[in-house]
């Protein structure tokens, strides 16, 4: 039986009570509205770890957009369906007054990797992400974290935090999951309309042909041109990036030997798409 856990004393005990008993413990966060890329870091954690906790929580403070905050899907009962299913030990799903009580003022920022892409778009997001990370590690005492690789900029944040924080936490980064035509699952998808739906994947058709452009030595700029025009022509009404980075800093690349990803944002029906591809 899954246990749902409000408070963070009672997860404390809990945890307490599992590293007694020698039990490895993996947290997978999320904000709910789960669906099959929230579940496959689940099924991973589940593999690697004795047991696991699943945080849902939708963060205020990651939001910089307050209509964004309060149209966020929430589903609880189906969530703790489909983890009971999966077999989590537990969901810790507190209200914001258990994450941010009265008098609450600390706040982590991470320099750098923050932001450029998302961090300048959004401003103040990362900053909300790390906050509560931190607060999550720190509340469940996890010895293994999952994030996906689908928020490519965010997962680069968390590495960062853990090392610079020197976080007792191993960071574990998971594929994107996608439908069978290519599109990453996001809780955005279901407000696509049906038209909007059907041209979504061109977002990633178009990113793995620049990759496929800049191997056979096109130039980078020309190449992320190429691909952002690919979009709008499939019906998007306008591409806020898509861009080749450096994997780790997402800098500007400098060392193209090392590891580069291309990442890109979008907007098409009102609805705000990002995906990220290794090149
Ligand atoms: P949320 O958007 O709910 O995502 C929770 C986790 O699921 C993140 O690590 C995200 O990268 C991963 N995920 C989402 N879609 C995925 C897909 N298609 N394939 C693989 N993984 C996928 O990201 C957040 O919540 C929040 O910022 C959080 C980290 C919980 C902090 O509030």
């Amino acid at each position: 039986m899954t246990d749902i856990i409000r408070t963070v004393a009672g997860l404390r005990a809990l945890v307490r009570g599992w590293k007694a008993e020698g039990h490895v413990v993996g947290v997978v966060p999320t904000m709910g509205a789960l669906h099959e890329g929230h579940l496959s870091l689940a099924r991973r954690a589940k593999a690697e770890c004795g047991r696991v906790i699943t945080t849902i929580f939708v963060n205020p403070m990651q939001f910089n957009n307050p209509d964004d905050l309060k149209k966020y899907p929430r589903s609880e009962d189906a969530d703790a369906a489909l983890l009971q299913w999966v077999g989590v030990e537990a969901i810790f799903a507190p209200m914001p007054e258990e994450v941010y009580p009265e008098g609450f003022v600390t706040t982590v920022t991470v320099g750098g990797v923050s932001q450029p892409l998302e961090g300048a778009l959004r401003p103040g997001h990362f900053e909300g992400v790390a906050t509560v990370v931190a607060k999550l590690f720190g509340m469940t005492q996890a010895d293994r974290a999952y994030f996906g690789q689908k928020d490519w900029q965010q997962l680069q944040v968390v590495q960062r935090l853990v090392a610079d924080l020197n976080m007792a936490v191993t960071v574990v980064g998971c594929e994107t999951v996608r439908d069978p035509d290519g599109l990453a699952m996001s809780s955005r998808n279901l407000r696509l309309s049906a038209e909007g739906r059907r041209r979504a994947p061109a977002l990633y058709a178009a990113m793995l042909a620049a990759a496929r452009d800049v191997r056979s030595g096109m130039a980078q700029d020309q190449a992320m041109a190429r691909a952002a025009e690919a979009v709008l022509a499939e019906g998007f009404s306008s591409v806020e990036y898509i861009a080749l980075r450096d994997a780790e800093t997402l800098g500007e690349v400098t060392d193209p030997d090392r590891p580069l990803r291309m990442l890109a944002a979008a907007w098409l029906d009102d609805v705000r798409l990002i995906d990220n591809i290794a090149v």
